[in-house]
This record gives C-alpha cells, structure tokens and sequence, in this order.
C-alpha cells in the first residue's frame, strides 16, 4: 500500500510516499480502508519535532530523529475484516495515534465509532481531533450561559462555536474580520476581529473563555471573566523550543494567581475517544454540528495540504480524500 512516510524532522518535503507492506490486523483490530483524513497542528508538531521540549517528554517523538512511521491522526474509512464490534462495509472514524495517512491503517476497535451518516468520508475526517478537543473543552456549559471563542474560525474554533451553540450557550468569537459573516452563521452573537480589537478590554463578561488561539494570558482574559468562569486552555502560537505547550502550562499556572478555574481540553489524553466521537455522530446526525471544510486535497498533494495547515490561517479544517467509496 501507499502510505507517506516519516524518516526524519523537517518539514513537509521531508515526509516521502513509499510502498509499504500491508497492514496485517492484530488482536482486538480491523483493517480500515482510508477513505479521507485531514491535517492537524498534531501532526506537524509531529513532523517537525518541535516544540523541541516535547522531544524530551514520553508521548511518541524521538530525541534526534522520530520513530520511522505515518503520520496522521484524523481517520474515516471503510473497515474491511470482521471484527467483534464492527464488520465490513462499516463507515467509521477515529483519532489514532498515527498512520491515518496511508491507504490502509489497523485500528484497535475500542478506538472506532460509526460515522455519521449524513456525513461524507471527507466531512468526517475534519472532525475527530478537532471536534473532540472542542466538545471536551465546553464540558460543564450550560444554556444561557456566555462562552466566548478565542481563534474561533479554525478546526477546532468552528466546532466550538456550533456546540455551544447548541448546547443553549450565548456564544461571542474572536477571528479576522474576514471571517466574521462565517462565525455568525455557525452562531455567535458578537464577533471580535482580533486585528482591531482587544476582546479583553470589552467591558463583557464570559461564564467560559476557551483559548483556541492561546493570543492572550488567563491574567488579561481575567477582565472578562466572570467572577466564579472558567478559562479553557486548548492551544496556543506554535514555536520551535516550548511553544504552544508553554502558553498551556502558564496558563494552568495562572491559574492559581488570578483565582480563576483553568483546565485544559486535550483530546490526546482523552481515555474514551470513541465515546466523545459517538456523542459527536449523534449531534451531527440531529443537524446542530456540521464540519466546515476549508480545503479538500487529494491523498498525492498530501504534502501541500501540511504546508497550507502550517500556515495557520485555514477556515475550518483541511482534509485529504483517497477518493470516492466504490
Ligand atoms: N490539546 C489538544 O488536544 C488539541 C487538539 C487540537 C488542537 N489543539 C491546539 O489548538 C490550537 C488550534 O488548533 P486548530 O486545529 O484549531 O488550528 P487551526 O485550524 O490552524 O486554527 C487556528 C486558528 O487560530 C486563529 N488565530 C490565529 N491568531 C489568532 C489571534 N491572535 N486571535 C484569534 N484567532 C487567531 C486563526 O485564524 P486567522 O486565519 O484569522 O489567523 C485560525 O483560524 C493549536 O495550538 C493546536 O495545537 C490542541
């Protein structure tokens, strides 16, 4: 199968599409055809090996060069073996650890949920990272409540700002002015352009601020909120040595100092992915979330579609088909 692979930390031209044995399923596994998968900073962090701290840390990266494998964590496919809980022809998606970006991958099936089925392969795979990370960082929200979105127009800002939304919260976003009529149709109320605003000079105030963007600290976000709200931490500006796992860490800090409740989103640790991902099939199926798909590349652009993610201004998600299921 054809799968693009990683050697060495670099960039995207640095990852190589090779042949590679099939994938042979092991105990508790299918084997998933990969129908589309999309693209997630996740997965150039990975790439790059930076932030470089994380090198030091457990969770996958290698001090000097990375663990030869696929990258890719977002996956919907078709499964092709029998298995306990799902069988063939079953559409599925999945976060994975990696190797969604090759034509095949095995997937432990505690790991699966059913997709969708109002949903396309392609639509599918803009939401498991993103859409998980966005449904547990507004875990608590209740209607009436006021969330504000900081980046609200990327992967997990888009998602962010329909499940709130749907769960009765009064929902505010900061994005580009450009970006503004799309946050209003997902459904916030007031939308901050960032470039010519500062949201925490407001005069609002927020039950939940969840920090998407990570542009500003829990001490200027204190400003606007409530006095017993809750700052949520889910990313922050990328940076080679500590970044955005830095502007994470401060902020859990802070927390203590500004007297404010921080916790953070992490969908990584999450120990029930496939729940969070059901619970997403269901909101999904009933009309209140649908993905936002800024661009669709073919599997052999792959390499593009990292760059364009990289780049940090997508609206929505970038997904990368194999093409249509025959
Ligand atoms: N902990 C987890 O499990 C987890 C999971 C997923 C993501 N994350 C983290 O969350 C962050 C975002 O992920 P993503 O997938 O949503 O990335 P993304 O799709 O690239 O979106 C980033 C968004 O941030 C916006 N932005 C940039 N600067 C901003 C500012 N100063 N104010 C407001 N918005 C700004 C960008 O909009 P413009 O185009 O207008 O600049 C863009 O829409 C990353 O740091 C990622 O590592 C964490």
């Amino acid at each position: 199968m054809k799968a693009l692979v990683q050697h060495v930390y670099g960039p995207a031209d640095s990852l190589s599409f090779e042949d590679v044995p099939d994938p042979v399923p092991g105990e508790g596994e299918v084997l998933v055809r990969v129908r589309a998968s999309s693209v997630n900073p996740y997965d150039w962090h990975f790439m790059r090996g930076e932030p470089y701290v994380a090198r030091l840390m457990t969770g996958g990266f290698g001090l000097r060069r990375p663990p030869v494998g696929v990258l890719g964590c977002d996956l919907a496919g078709r499964v092709e073996t029998a298995g306990s809980r799902f069988g063939p022809g079953d559409d599925v998606y999945a976060i994975l650890p990696r190797g969604a970006h090759a034509e095949y991958v095995c997937v432990p099936e505690d790991l699966l949920a059913p997709m969708p089925v109002n949903l396309t392969h392609e639509q599918a795979a803009a939401m498991p990272m993103a859409a998980v990370t966005a449904l547990l960082a507004l875990r608590g929200v209740e209607a009436g409540q006021r969330v504000l979105v900081n980046g609200a127009s990327g992967g997990v800002g888009t998602f962010a700002v329909q499940l709130a939304t749907a769960l009765g919260a009064r929902v505010d976003a900061v994005c580009r002015a450009g970006n503004a009529s799309m946050a209003r149709s997902l459904g916030a109320e007031h939308v901050f352009d960032y470039r010519a605003e500062d949201f925490t000079r407001s005069g609002r105030r927020y039950d939940v601020v969840l920090d998407v963007a990570g542009s500003r600290s829990v001490f200027a976000c204190r400003r606007v909120l409530a006095r017993d709200g809750t700052f949520v931490a889910v990313g922050g500006p990328a940076g080679r040595w500590v970044q955005p796992a830095g502007h994470v860490f401060a902020a859990l800090v802070s927390g203590w100092f500004a007297r404010r409740r921080v916790v953070l989103a992490d969908a990584v640790a999450c120990r029930d992915k496939a729940a969070v991902l059901r619970e997403l099939t269901a909101l999904v199926e009933s009309g209140a979330v649908t993905p936002v798909v800024d661009r669709t590349y073919p599997f052999d652009d792959l390499r593009a579609a990292f760059g364009y993610q990289e780049a940090g201004h997508a609206r929505g998600k970038v997904v990368v088909t194999l093409g249509a299921v025959s």
